[in-house]
Order: C-alpha cells, then structure tokens, then sequence
C-alpha cells in the first residue's frame, strides 16, 4: 500500500515550528586486532553512540545555476521542471504522454515506512523531510553558447516535438550568461560553439562568475543558490606542488593568471568564495586539493563527481550482485557510442581520458569486499571505450559484457545492452542533487562527544548515489555499489526523524 506521508510520534523525535529535532541511537562496530602468537585476530565488539539530528524545515527560495545551461542536460532538466510546474501533456505517436518526474529518487521513488495489517507501506522518498518543490526553483547559469533555452532545447533534439512546441514560450527568454572559455581544456571541436564567453584574466574571470551570483540572487530574490557543472568534460588539470595543492598556491597561481587552472576550478572557487554549494557532474578533477582544502575551511558543501546516469548504473548493481552472491567477475569490457555534443567532445583523447578514470574505479570497493573470490591486489580486467557516432544523437548505446567464473571452473558471460536518451536519465539526477545539497545544508548534527552541532563534512558523500566517482573527504572509504549508497542516504535521512535504518528483518513475521 502506498500512502502520501506520515509524522513520526517517538519521545525521540520533536516537530517544532522551524525544525525536526531528534535523538538517535547509532549501532556501530568497534574493530580490535591483536596479535597472539604470529596470527591476528579480531573481536568486534558492538557498540551504540548517541546522536542528535536538528532539520530547519524552512523551505528556502532555491535559485539553481548551471554551468552549461543550454547544453542537453541543462535545457533538458529546465524543459521538463516547466512541463511539470505547467501541467503539460502532449501527443506521441503512442499516447498522450503527461509530464512526469520519473527517475528521480526524491520525485518518483519510494521508502518502506513499515508493516499494517500484513502489508508493506511505503511512502514517497520525499516525504521523509522537507525538501524543496522543484517546481519553485529559479533556473539560470552560464553557457560559453548564446543560444537561448528553447532553441538549445532544440538544438539538443531529446523532448518530442510537441512538448518543444508548448515549451517554447516559457523558455525562449530564458538566455545563460556569457561562460569561462578555455580551449586548452576541452576538445578543439567546442571551438565553434564558444560564442559566449568571458574575457579577463582568470581572477577577472572568476571576479565575474562572483558577481554573477550576486546578481542572480539578487534577481531572482532567492533565499540561496546551488551551482551543478554540467557543461563539457575538461580535461584533467595537473596537480602540481606549489601550483594547486594546497589554498594558499591555488589562490597565489590564480593571482599568476596560471594556465593550468581550469574554467570548472575558477566556478568552483567562486562558490567555495560565496559559500554556495557546488556539485560537479562531469569527471574531471576540478576539485583539485587546493580547493578541498578551500570548501573545507569555509565549510561550503561540495559534491560530485560525473551524473551515475546509465552504464555506471547498472555496473555498481550488476558487480554487486555477483560478488554479494560468491560469482567472480574476471572481465568487465564496456562499449559505448553517442551522438551528442558530449560524445563530441569525448572524442578527444584527453576528454575521454577523464571519463575513462572516473568510469574505471566503479568496481573497486565490490572486489576489496570479498577476498574468497579475489587475492589481495587481483582485479578483473575492465575496460571502458567510448565512440562519437553523430547519427545516433543523444540516444547513447551501451554494450557491456560481464564474464564471471561460476562453481567449479564454469563461466558465466552476461551481455547487456542499453539504449536511452542520455539526458533524460542525466536530468532528474541534476535535479536530486541540488534537492539533496540543498537539504543537508540544513542539517545539523552532533555525536554524544561533541558539545556543539555542526554541518556534514563539506565534501558531501550523500550525494554518492547520484555519482560515478563520488568525491569523499579525504580518509573516507568510497563506497559505489548502488544498494549501500542509497541505504546510506535513506538511512541518514530516517535517522533525522527518529526512524531506526531499514534492515529489512520483518521480525514481526518470523
Ligand atoms: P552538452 O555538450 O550538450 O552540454 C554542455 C554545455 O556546456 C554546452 O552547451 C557547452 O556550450 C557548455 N559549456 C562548455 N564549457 C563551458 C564552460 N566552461 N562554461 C559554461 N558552459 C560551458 O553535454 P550534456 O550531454 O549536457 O552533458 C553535460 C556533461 O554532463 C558532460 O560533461 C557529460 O560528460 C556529463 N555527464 C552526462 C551524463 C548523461 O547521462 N547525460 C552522465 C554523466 C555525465
């Protein structure tokens, strides 16, 4: 059964006017490892740590700036929101479809709230703390193209064209802001869209991306901004000492007007500067440790990297469910190909080298997890290749063959093939992310060590279900498989409301 909310009722848990307070027992492990007679041995001992949640249930006016707003995401994601806000339905040549916000986990997912009657009720993924409407958000950003929102919607060709029909006068005014423009950082085949871009210095340049929050808020008079990059993938920049590896060079090489700063790092340091979230949803290294330490000391959320939209998806499921089963991967070979401007771009071998990397450490955590099935250091092979093929457009094709080894020296090869509008899975995936930052901003927490409440860690790891390479502070174990990301996430929220972590047990039927 499905019901549309629930408040929770625990001497635990107080609704006030502006805020959820809770109280939470947190069951941990602590790990002990002695050495008796040449041979290690480990006690786990279970241990329980008290924590308090505080939620600000103030709704903020959310503005959102993309960075590369007219590419396929952008104009995407900003299409769809207005087909959602204006109840657009239109005419496929199958139905009439109605907008819908399928794929996004806080829009169209769900959680178990528990048992009734012998039944399973659940509830929207939404429902569990306020979050933000997304029909209520401002869009705006940057673009290094000066093509509005409705023909780069056209120009992007993924909605149907009686939607674009519809949409076209709620988003013909809608025009982003003149972009950083670095050819040294993206392929030479950008260089006729970049009509755009802001011309300066690189603090110059990032003296304008300042102004222009300033202005949007103003503007728009919203209450706070998120940035999300979804423009291009850069190249990675080197990290160099002395150039980007600690705050003190980064900002001192900026000062030197460095070559080897990229326009995603200038964005980034503009947000950081403005205490504005920043998420990064392309692969390359635009946090570069310079500017972790930055969002560290000024406690600014930042979050990525690269959209987990299709392919990486299903691999953080499918290794998974081999490895969690006993089956060992011994080979993972993935082909893509797209026409978009993405694929464009990746075209080039040092924009595809980001993405190779940031496709390629997906597996790592599901393979240290078992050492049955693997040596210490033993990795399957895997290899990851990606094709420009213009025909096929934003509709990308992803092959991937899994050969595992099965009981008894058996093989087992799984094919999958995949093919979907790349940027309607990429959309709502933007749209969680900026929910998602948004909300844990206004959390607060403390453990029964601490005296005071405080933020999460401002490199956010909740938001590892929603990408491929999640950036985690350092010292932090990265986790990919998608069950244990999204658990985390749903569990952390629950934990905000007083609700014990989903396990799954249903004791109450045993
Ligand atoms: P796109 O090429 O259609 O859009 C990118 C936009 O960024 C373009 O309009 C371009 O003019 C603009 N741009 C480039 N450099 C800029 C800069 N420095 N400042 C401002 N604007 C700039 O690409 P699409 O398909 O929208 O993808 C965007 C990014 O998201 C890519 O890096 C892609 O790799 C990444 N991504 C996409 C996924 C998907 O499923 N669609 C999944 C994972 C990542």
């Amino acid at each position: 059964m499905f019901i549309d909310g629930f408040k929770v009722e625990s001497p635990n848990v107080n609704y006030t006017e502006n805020e959820i307070h809770s109280v939470y027992d947190y069951q941990t492990t602590e790990l002990v490892h002695e050495n008796k007679n040449g041979a290690f041995q480990w006690t786990v001992k279970p241990k329980t740590v008290k924590y308090e949640f505080k939620t600000d249930t103030h709704l903020p006016k959310l503005g959102v700036m993309l960075v590369g707003w007219g590419g396929n995401n952008g104009s995407t994601l900003t299409a769809g929101i207005i087909a959602n806000r204006e109840g657009i339905s239109w005419a496929t040549k199958e139905k009439v479809q109605q907008a819908n916000y399928f794929g996004s986990l806080t829009q169209a997912s769900s959680i178990r709230v528990g048992s009734f009657n012998g039944e399973e009720i659940y509830a929207p993924f939404k429902s569990l703390l306020p979050m933000v409407n997304p029909e209520e958000i401002v869009f705006g950003g940057w673009d290094i193209s000066d093509m509005n929102l409705a023909d780069a919607m056209g120009r992007a060709k993924v909605l149907d064209i009686d939607l674009q029909k519809q949409l076209r006068p709620f988003m013909e005014h809608l025009v982003p802001l003149p972009g950083i423009f670095d050819p040294d950082f993206i392929a030479a085949n950008q260089g006729s869209r970049a009509n755009h871009v802001i011309k300066g210095t690189k603090k110059q340049q990032l003296e304008q991306v300042i102004n222009d929050i300033r202005e949007f808020k103003e503007r728009s008079k919203v209450e706070k901004v998120v940035v999300l990059w979804t423009a291009n993938t850069e190249r990675y920049s080197d990290v160099v000492v002395g150039l980007n590896d600690t705050t003190e060079n980064l900002m001192s090489s900026l000062e030197k007007d460095e070559a080897e700063i990229s326009p995603s790092t200038l964005y980034a340091i503009a947000c950081v500067l403005e205490n504005v979230p920043f998420i990064n949803g392309s692969p390359q290294n635009t946090f570069v440790p310079g500017l972790i330490e930055l969002a560290i000391e000024r406690n600014c959320l930042i979050g990525g990297d690269d959209f987990k939209s299709g392919q990486t998806k299903m691999k953080s499921v499918l290794v998974d469910f081999l490895v969690g089963a006993g089956i060992k991967p011994t080979s993972i070979v993935s082909y893509n190909h797209l026409g978009n401007n993405d694929g464009m771009n990746l075209s080039a071998p040092q924009t595809f080298r980001s993405k190779e990397i940031s496709k390629s450490n997906v597996v790592d955590d599901m393979v240290a997890s078992n050492g049955i099935l693997y040596e210490p250091g033993e990795h399957p092979d895997h290899v990851v290749v990606i094709k420009y093929v213009p025909y096929v457009g934003d509709s990308k094709r992803a092959m991937d063959e899994y050969t595992s080894e099965i009981f008894m020296g058996g093989t087992n090869t799984i094919v999958m093939h995949n093919t979907c509008e790349d940027s309607l899975l990429a959309a709502p995936i933007i749209l969680d992310l900026v929910l998602l930052a948004e909300l844990t901003t206004r959390i607060k927490f403390k453990s029964e060590n601490e005296g005071k409440f405080h933020s999460f860690h401002p490199v956010a790891t909740l938001l590892s279900y929603l990408s491929k390479a999640p950036l985690v502070p350092p010292g932090t174990p990265v986790v990919n498989a998608l069950s244990k990301q999204r658990a985390m996430l749903e569990n952390v929220l629950r934990a905000c409301v007083g609700l014990a972590p989903e396990n799954n047990m249903i004791l109450e039927y045993k």
